[in-house]
């Protein structure tokens, strides 16, 4: 006999866990630096173009697959046409990936919450960074001498993601979405508020919004909004299938996606303010250009913003504040691509969330805690984040768009779905972007992008690093894919109908 798919209590709380799940890293310390390098200000024109014709168009796909099909991606997959499965399991593994090495950042960012008190760092925030927190090798040698200060608070992420996700999807999930997604909010107004006040905060937004016109006819501008909007908005690798999938069969899919899309985007915007303007400040302290301090990912965060915290009055709250507001952000991110391995273990196997939080959390935290935290862990992470955004992401989207739209032709029954409960009609346009315009994008994203990492690899590491964590990470989570795919399903799994369906069948929909 089935358990009965476990449910959001209210719609406003999915809507909660998902922007939860959109707002992450991705927005606070990937977007500013992207749109800054890919034409500033003239970038918002290929970031609204992609999340138009790709962002939001995707994210109802998801939500249409995860909600008609009721079921983790693997079974979801399975239960709209038998051969996709393999799919499903493809999203699952890119998920693990991601999982085991977001953490680590949120373990650093736990960490710099503290160091930032007393600001731990001195006057040298880098060789702190790196020599004192991270313990790195030089270069890509390989070392895996463990780092107990990074594999401390790892632990403690990884305690406090499963227990979350023990709790379940209304109880752990929807609950803790409540709590995080208000927080999170509150205390980013506060900071962007703050920055605004800076001297120099004028400087830094004017080179965040200056326009470089020109930028716009280089097809990697492109590109770097298109990924952007892939992994901000949490899209095509399993997370809002299986969110959806917990959905009340009469909810409106379109409308809530459209709040999704818009939150994630706003927020994005409200962090480039932020960091742009606390950038400005720091380049008007050193009298330089704002170009001169500007930078992205690992080196915002944790070198730039200890270097803003040092000089500016107030900078151990504001440091506390900031590094809170990447955990809140980067937790509440985490249980959703935590939460997509577990449930389709659960779907496949027929076994209850504890045993599947425990079993497939617990690898998951080893592989994480095994890895990263050691000498080695920031090139590993470098190597494998690039490769599995800009080539598992991508491929994955790009062979689903193929096999929905193209193959099996079930775009129709799929907006069927979403017009048959939602407000906002998945109409002609969005056929259109789902059947045409996404497929060619995501074909030149792809093919750009493996040419110019076979040709130029990737920072500078060694050929033998690329191949191993990067090429075949990918090629290891396909073969992954197709194994599990083939492997037989709890005996009893209804793989053909799923209530929904049948519930809106009755009501004379597809
Ligand atoms: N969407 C999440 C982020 O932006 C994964 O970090």
């Amino acid at each position: 006999m089935d358990t009965p798919r476990e449910v959001w209590s209210a719609r406003s709380v999915f809507i909660l866990a998902a922007i939860g799940s959109a707002v992450g890293l991705g927005n606070i310390w990937r977007f500013p630096f992207v749109a800054y390098e890919n034409g500033a200000g003239a970038f918002v024109i290929p970031y609204l173009i992609a999340l138009l014709t790709a962002g939001i168009p995707l994210l109802f796909l998801d939500y249409a697959i995860g909600h008609k099909f009721r079921g983790s991606p693997p079974l979801a997959f399975r239960r709209l046409s038998k051969w996709t499965e393999t799919l499903g399991w493809w999203q699952v593994g890119i998920c693990f990936v991601i999982a085991v090495y977001y953490a680590v950042i949120v373990a650093w960012a736990v960490r710099y919450t503290f160091f930032s008190i007393g600001q731990a760092w001195g006057d040298d925030p880098e060789g702190f960074l790196f020599s004192n927190f991270l313990q790195q090798e030089d270069g890509a040698r390989v070392g895996f001498d463990l780092v107990p200060g990074v594999a401390i608070p790892l632990v403690l992420v990884w305690l406090a993601t499963l227990a979350v996700l023990a709790l379940g999807v209304q109880r752990g999930i929807g609950n803790s979405a409540r709590i995080f997604v208000p927080l999170l909010v509150v205390l980013f107004l506060v900071l962007v508020i703050r920055s605004l006040f800076l001297d120099g905060a004028a400087a830094g937004l004017n080179a965040f919004f200056d326009p470089e016109w020109s930028l716009l006819l280089n097809p990697t501008v492109w590109i770097a909004a298109y990924g952007q909007i892939f992994f901000s908005l949490s899209i095509a690798f399993g997370i809002m299938i299986t969110y959806a999938s917990y959905l009340r069969i009469r909810t409106n899919l379109t409308g809530s996606g459209m709040v999704v899309a818009f939150s994630n985007s706003s927020f994005e915007i409200l962090a480039g303010i932020g960091v742009f303007a606390a950038l400005g400040y720091m380049a008007s302290i050193a009298s330089v250009p704002v170009d001169e301090v500007v930078s992205g990912g690992i080196g915002l965060a944790f070198i730039a913003f200890p270097q803003i915290i040092s000089v500016m009055p107030g900078g151990s709250v504001f440091g506390a504040l900031f590094f809170l507001c990447l955990v809140f952000a980067g937790f509440t991110s985490l249980i959703s691509i935590v939460q997509v391995v577990i449930s389709a273990v659960q779907d496949k196997l027929g076994i209850t969330r504890i045993p599947a939080v425990l079993g497939v959390g617990g690898a998951m935290a080893a592989c994480s805690i095994a890895l990263f935290p050691t000498t080695t862990g920031v090139s590993v992470l470098d190597v494998v984040d690039k490769f599995v955004n800009n080539l598992g992401i991508v491929g994955v989207a790009l062979i689903t768009v193929i096999s929905v739209a193209w193959l099996l032709r079930r775009t129709g029954e799929l907006g069927d779905h979403l017009n048959a409960v939602s407000s906002f009609r998945a109409n002609i346009v969005w056929q259109f972007c789902i059947v045409v315009a996404t497929p060619i994008v995501l074909s030149a994203m792809l093919i750009s992008e493996i040419r110019t990492l076979a040709d130029e690899g990737y920072g500078g590491y060694p050929d033998s690093f690329i191949l191993v964590l990067g090429w075949s990470v990918q090629a290891v989570l396909i073969a992954f894919a197709i194994i599990l795919a083939v492997l037989p399903w709890r005996r009893g799994t209804d793989l053909g109908h799923p209530e929904s369906t049948q519930f809106l069948a009755k009501e004379g929909h597809r």
